[in-house]
């Protein structure tokens, strides 16, 4: 026998739990799941991020950045697709990591994918306050200073984090905290909560490209890659293209790591697999076409905007509904700032909503405490101690730490969890050639393959402090690891069964 920390969890007991008590309702049909795909995508990214990459990072060419890091998403996609179908419950990549890779894997996907959600929710909440600010300002409303954002917020020209002389984000505290309200009461009332959202923003997206389009000015376009068509480097040594005063990659390729996070959501589709009516089948149609419909859509916002206003004139906090105020349609303005408040606030909840399942999964196999994380609701059948924990954790992060620097970390503790499904993958077609694949992931090995290099790639064109954050919040689950998932995991409790059975015969 392997070493208990690479023990895997048999496909059968996973399927039998399944069938099991104490699960979550199945309400969700494929058009929900979409919707909860395209909720959790179009959000804090396209609205808020593109404004800083397409000015300090890739210039215009962050069209193609978008064509990147969509390429990249899809391959990962494909292989997140084959899992959901084959393994229909909640936890993702988690649960899949147990199935093919073993405990510890696990327990590693686990702890990153808690953080893809919490600081993701964090990054957005934060997001989502600039943007509701503008709003605010529109009607002449300010919050004030001591209020408004985070304490601290870095310095991209001396790479240091500087005062701001706030205390606080109130708004992004405020707006978390009615999430977690919302979610705690349920998926039911989420899941029609959300599809207005979508509704909202997809129409301002829409409006965006169809009216944008007719202020563009193809002279914008031009240089068109003024950073360069790369940007690697690899733990501070330039690898390829140029970086920064502070040594960190722009080009379009380091523009396509930034915008990666606009492109973070389709995965959560399939962490409400034990949600879906049939996760077989619409699993699978939620996290592709979600994400196709969102490539596009970015690519004509971006192509609009950038075509609009030149790179170095793009707004950061606000770049869409700026560059409309800046051809003079203050009236367009204050639509899309208000659409993007909508649009924004629906990542928000999608990405709560995931963490606290990702959460259930592992505690159901003791990993994290089960009295806490896998509690579901008598009335409300959700999580929600959970839910209530997680929402204090993105709150203490939302409240006091700058936008840029938990976007980043949001990014690369993705981009890891990508690159372990894709090889989850390919090992699991070697291990469990028979087992039922209701969608089969086409082009293996390619597909996987590709999907490690190129996120493997886009973790190489962060800063590279994102690195060394990321390993310290790994050892950290390393130890709780260490002090508490092993000892009380269900394979650890079979192995003290099965000892004990030896040796009383
Ligand atoms: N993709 C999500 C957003 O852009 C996380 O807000």
């Amino acid at each position: 026998m392997g070493s208990p920390l690479f023990e895997r969890k048999p496909l059968h007991i996973l399927l039998e739990e399944v069938h099991s008590e104490n699960r979550l309702r199945r309400v969700l049909g494929p058009v929900q799941l979409t919707a909860l795909g395209v909720g959790a995508i179009i959000g804090a990214g396209i609205f808020v991020a593109t404004g800083a990459a397409a000015h300090n990072v890739a210039g215009p060419s962050l069209m193609l950045s978008y064509v990147v890091a969509g390429i990249t998403c899809i391959f990962a996609a494909l292989c997140y697709a084959e899992f959901a179908a084959m393994v229909p419950v909640a936890g993702s990549a988690y649960t899949y990591a147990y199935a093919t890779l073993g405990e510890l894997f696990a327990w590693i996907i686990g702890w990153d994918l808690v953080l893809e959600y919490a600081v993701g929710s964090a990054t957005v909440a934060t997001g989502w306050s600039g943007y509701f600010q503008n709003v605010l300002a529109k009607i002449g409303v300010e919050i004030p200073l001591l209020l408004r954002e985070s304490p601290w917020r870095y310095d991209a020209v001396s790479g240091s984090f500087l005062s701001t002389g706030s205390m606080m984000n109130l708004p992004a505290i405020i707006i978390v905290a009615i999430v977690t309200v919302i979610l705690v009461k349920g998926i039911q009332e989420s899941a029609s909560f959300n599809a207005t959202m979508v509704f909202i923003k997809l129409a301002a997206v829409l409006f965006v490209i169809g009216v944008g389009v007719f202020f563009i000015d193809k002279t914008n376009w031009e240089p068109f890659a003024p950073f360069g068509w790369t940007g690697i480097s690899f733990f501070g040594y330039s690898v390829s293209g140029q970086t920064n005063p502070m040594g960190a990659p722009v080009g379009m390729l380091a523009g396509a790591a930034i915008i990666f996070f606009a492109y973070i959501g389709f995965d959560s589709v399939s962490t409400h697999t034990e949600e879906a009516k049939n996760p077989q089948r619409d699993v699978p149609i939620g996290i592709i076409v979600s994400l196709l419909l969102c490539t596009v859509l970015y690519i004509g916002v971006v192509a609009v905007i950038t075509g609009m206003v030149r790179f170095d004139q793009l707004d950061i906090n606000a770049p869409v509904s700026r560059a409309f105020q800046q051809q003079g349609l203050g009236w367009a303005e204050g639509l899309i700032a208000l659409a993007g408040v909508a649009g924004i606030t629906s990542v928000l909840l999608v990405m709560m909503l995931s963490g606290p399942r990702v959460f259930l999964a592992m505690a159901r196999d003791g990993l994290v405490p089960r009295s806490i994380f896998g509690v579901v609701h008598p009335k409300f059948r959700t999580p929600w101690k959970s839910t209530i924990l997680i929402g204090l954790f993105v709150t203490s992060l939302a409240g006091f730490l700058p936008i840029d620097a938990l976007l980043h970390l949001t990014n690369i503790g993705t981009l890891l969890a990508f690159v372990i499904v894709c090889a989850a993958v390919l090992i699991m077609r070697k291990t469990h050639p028979e087992a039922e694949r209701p969608f089969r992931c086409p082009w293996v090995p390619v597909v996987p393959i590709m999907g490690i290099l190129t996120c493997g790639m886009l973790m190489f064109s962060l800063p590279v402090d994102n690195w060394w954050r990321l390993i310290v919040w790994l050892l950290i689950g390393m130890a709780i690891y260490f002090f508490y998932g092993r000892k009380h995991s269900i394979m650890a409790v079979e192995r003290a069964k099965n000892a004990a059975v030896k040796s009383s015969d």
